[in-house]
Formats: C-alpha cells, structure tokens, sequence
C-alpha cells in the first residue's frame, strides 16, 4: 500500500515536472533539425538520443535518474557477470554489456552496488535506472519491472562437497538443508521444493559456500556460471551434473519508463546482433 502510494506520488511528480519543464524533447520537430542534435541534454535528467540515421525517425527522449548518466543496480557479488575487481571497480558480463548500452545512449554508466534482494526495488522507487544482476526473469517479477529481451541463460545448479551422498536433485528431499542467496530464484525455488525449514538463506553466493565449507549446510543452489568461479576458488566442493532449473537473465526498468526500457532494449538488440554481447561473454567464460 505504502509503496503503491510511493510510485503513485513518484508519477504524480514526473507528471508536473513535465508540465513546468516545458520540455522540447517530445520529438515534434522536423527530421533535419533533430539530424544536427547529438546526445544533447535537454533538462534535469533528460538526454537526447543521438540524431537519427533517417529522417522521419523520431529521435527519442530518455530520462534517467541522473542527467547524462545511467545508473545500473546490481550485487558486484556474481561472478563472471558482476564483481568488484583488484582495483576496486566493478567488472564482470553484466557491467561491461550496460557500459555498452550507456555508450550507445550518450550516458555514462554507474554502478550501484547493493544487496541482490534491492536491485529492482531501487529500480522501482527510481533510484537506478537499469537492474541488471544475471537477474532472472519471473512472473511475479514482471509485476514489478519491464524486462528486455534476454542476452544470457542461467541454470539453477547444485554445490555439494566432493564426498557428499547427494547425488541427483531428487536426494535434496532427504531432510537436507540447503544454502542459497537471499531473494534469488534458487531461495525461492528451493523453499517452494523443499520448504523453508531446509533452508538457509544468505546475503550472498560467496557466505553460502563459506557455510558449505563449514558443514552448515549440505548443498549451495545457486546460478551455474557463479557455481563454476566458486568451485574453482575453493578445494574439496563440486557441482552436480544434474541441472535444477534453467532460466533468462535480462534487464530490469521501471514500468514507468517506457523510453528508457525501449532504448535499452534497442540497444542491447543492436549488440547482441553485431556480436558485441557474445565478445564479452567469450572474455569472461570459456567453453567447455
Ligand atoms: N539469477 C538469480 C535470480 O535472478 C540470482 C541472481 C543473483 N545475482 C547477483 N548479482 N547476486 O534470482
């Protein structure tokens, strides 16, 4: 209720700013004096998209929390697609695929590094303009966020120590308790399974496999491309051949923000056609 109230006040707001912004950016003018605008600000928050390659197209108004900047929420705890490098900035799949996008709409990227469970509401209450965490999407998430097209697979998979009797998905149902990352589609698939009782959520990938190694828990349920970085960082730990759930990883933008969703989503098109996403995926994982 309070958050409806929130997003209602958040539009309310949008709306009279709008209104007293007088804004030139509605894309009313003629093809050829839009064709000489490049990436030009227009107001608080509102950048031109670069001019048109045809006439007639509209060139599109995107707001953003920040002028000249796209703002990505994300948990820097998932690699490859996101973490926090030797020298303390962000890299990963998902940082350098939204620092393409940002280029392609004349913005420059900023991380915003959070827990995994607030990624979408910062998006939600317009503190971030994108979400984007190897974020999977679901139904009930689609009530809260638009989502693009998907530009990766994720696979729920299964941790356990190399001499554990846990051989296949179905011997999770022997009274095990198992690790996962708190508000993840593994925490959620995991306790409608096998009830919450068996299981024991954390605030990320890396504490849960801490608590595997601990004998805390039996077994880690978590996304398959982390699964691999953190068996590999860790000795004596394996993954199950057996897949648990397969899913789509995409972009997260504010249902109040069409123009900005449809940029995005234009421009992640763009480069998943041009090779672009499967260059930097090829960087950071290689084939089997
Ligand atoms: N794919 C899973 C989900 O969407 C887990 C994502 C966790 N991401 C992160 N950056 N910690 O629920």
């Amino acid at each position: 209720m309070k958050k409806y109230f929130a997003m209602l006040l958040a539009g309310m707001m949008a709306v009279s700013l709008a209104a007293c912004g007088g804004s030139s950016s509605a894309s009313t003018a003629p093809a050829e004096t839009e064709a000489e605008t490049e990436a030009e600000v227009t107001e608080e928050g509102t950048t031109e998209a670069e001019a048109p390659a045809e006439a007639g197209e509209e060139t599109a108004a995107i707001t953003t929390v920040e002028e000249g900047v796209l703002h990505m929420a994300t948990n820097a705890a998932f690699p490859p697609y996101e973490m926090i490098s030797d020298d303390g900035g962000f890299e990963g799949i998902d940082v350098e695929i939204a620092t393409e996008i940002a280029n392609k709409l004349g913005l420059e990227l900023v991380v915003d590094d959070m827990e995994f469970g607030s990624v979408i509401t910062s998006v939600q209450s317009g503190k971030s303009d994108i979400a984007m965490a190897g974020l999977t999407v679901t139904e009930e998430r689609k009530q809260n966020v638009d989502f693009t097209e998907s530009y990766a697979t994720g696979i729920q998979v299964i941790i356990v120590p190399e001499d554990s009797d846990i051989l296949t998905v179905d011997d999770l149902a022997n009274d095990k308790m198992i690790g996962v990352q708190d508000g993840t589609t593994g925490y959620i698939y995991c306790s409608d399974d096998y009830g919450e009782d068996h299981i024991t959520s954390y605030t990320n990938g890396a504490m849960a496999i801490e608590a595997l190694k601990g004998g805390k828990v039996d077994a880690v349920v978590i996304d398959n491309e982390p699964a691999k970085a953190f068996v590999a960082a860790n000795e004596g730990l394996k993954i199950l051949d057996t897949e648990y759930i397969v899913e789509n990883y995409a972009i997260g933008i504010s249902k109040d923000n069409s123009g900005l969703r449809d940029a995005v989503n234009n421009a992640l098109t763009e480069l998943i056609a041009d090779g672009t996403v499967q260059q930097i995926v090829d960087k950071y994982i290689t084939a089997e």
